[in-house]
């Protein structure tokens, strides 16, 4: 038996697994927009570990923030205790870069942290208990977040694991009548401000607006869970900002720790310090915020402002747009920015098509609720030629569907 098959044996017998039939291919190195098996055959990355390398894979900034910080301290003490200077420069950097008031960071090491963080954020400084989410969000896999899968789609996701948080209710996304059911019963309404596991579906004009008006009006905190679309994805550092609606708290994860496990709620300081009180350690966490990870991230941060990656990011989703749209089998393409779902129509179309990418080297995926339509989601590095050699694969296995 080959060293890779042993590899593949253990990896099904040892490593806990998430689905029936894993990938199983092996990663020897990644680079950019690649990554290789150790038999050398190269995969164009369109996932980015969802939206997640957004500086692309071995980028020489991150690799360097991360061996100078390893060296000189990794964890010392539990979250909040210590100064430790890449925490404090990536939060003043984070707070410059959000709208005001959004400037008090709290770390946390994943997406759904940071959303049960959020959450417990917005029960304590409103005292009130309901939570609202929307029909076919994602915003993680533990109880709480899981809580705010929206039904009755989520249920497919939640029902095994119930019971579940009380008092969380869901609403149509874009639905404006929706909205009155946001009271003065509700303590937040979470949101992502372009839905991704949903099958990328983008705000209605007007509609983030009227949600914030809402809120507001009712004394309601509006979380937006930025995890996916933040740090440049939809082609502003954060969806917020392309749509002007600040919320009250944001949800940031994925490209946030540049390739390292890092999350983060931020708010206003004045909401934030509701959790110093009553209970005193309102929300504690060891390795939130981690030194090495805050070192990643802030390298990924600064990288994305100094090679100006976000301003370019609109036109090459638009570029993927234009040279896919034409083909026969593309029934619609959804796109925010580098974030893509190329509608297929059919769940079989779709397998077939995954298969033939796995052969001809292209890594993508379907979405949660969406197993209809393709990903594309690469390192927001990607340059035109890559984009245009990735099409033509791309092309060449749709044109097999027929
Ligand atoms: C919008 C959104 N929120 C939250 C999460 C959960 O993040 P994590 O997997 O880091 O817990 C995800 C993950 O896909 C996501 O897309």
């Amino acid at each position: 038996m080959s060293k890779t098959q042993i590899l593949r044996r253990q990896f099904l017998a040892n490593v806990g697994q998430t689905s029936p039939s894993p990938m199983l291919v092996e990663v020897e190195r990644a680079e950019g927009v690649f990554f290789y098996t150790p038999e050398g055959k190269r995969y164009f990355d369109l996932v980015s570990g969802v939206s997640v390398s957004n500086v692309g894979h071995a980028n020489r900034d991150v690799i360097e923030a991360v061996k100078n910080q390893a060296e000189r301290y990794m964890h010392i003490m539990v979250y909040g205790e210590m100064v430790e200077r890449p925490q404090v420069e990536y939060a003043v950097e984070i707070a410059e870069a959000l709208p005001a008031p959004l400037e008090s960071v709290y770390f946390l090491n994943s997406g759904a942290e940071a959303v049960e963080g959020a959450l417990k954020l917005a029960k304590r400084y409103t005292g009130r208990t309901e939570m609202i989410s929307m029909r076919r969000a994602y915003h993680g896999s533990t109880h709480g977040a899981m809580s705010m899968m929206g039904e009755p789609e989520g249920e497919e996701w939640k029902n095994a694991f119930r019971p579940l948080l009380p008092d969380c209710k869901a609403l149509d996304f874009n639905s404006f009548d929706d909205l009155s059911q946001i009271t003065e019963k509700t303590a937040c309404v979470l949101c992502e401000p372009v839905q991704g596991e949903a099958g990328v579906r983008p705000p209605k004009e007007g509609y983030l607006q009227a949600l914030r008006k809402r809120c507001s009006e009712v004394g309601a905190l509006l979380i937006f869970d930025e995890i996916q679309t933040g740090m440049g994805r939809t082609g502003e550092m954060f969806a917020c900002q392309k749509y002007g609606v600040t919320p009250d708290i944001i949800t940031l994860a994925k490209a946030f720790g540049g390739g390292m496990p890092l999350g983060a709620f931020v708010s206003s300081k004045e909401i934030m310090d509701s959790l110093q009180e009553n209970p005193t350690l309102g929300h504690i966490t060891t390795f939130g915020g981690h030194p090495v990870c805050c070192a990643a991230g802030l390298a990924a941060f600064r990288y994305l402002k100094k090679h100006n990656i976000v301003a370019d990011v609109e036109r090459k989703g638009a570029l993927y747009e234009e040279l896919l749209k034409n083909h026969p089998a593309v029934l619609e393409i959804r796109r925010s920015g580098l974030l893509l779902a190329v509608e297929l129509g059919s769940e079989e179309r779709l397998f077939r098509t995954m298969e033939l990418f796995k052969e001809e080297g292209i890594l993508s995926d379907w979405f949660l609720y969406c197993a209809t339509a393709f990903r594309i989601s690469p390192p927001l590095v990607i340059s035109d030629d890559e984009i245009r050699e990735s099409v033509a694969i791309i092309r060449r296995v749709l044109d097999k569907l027929s």
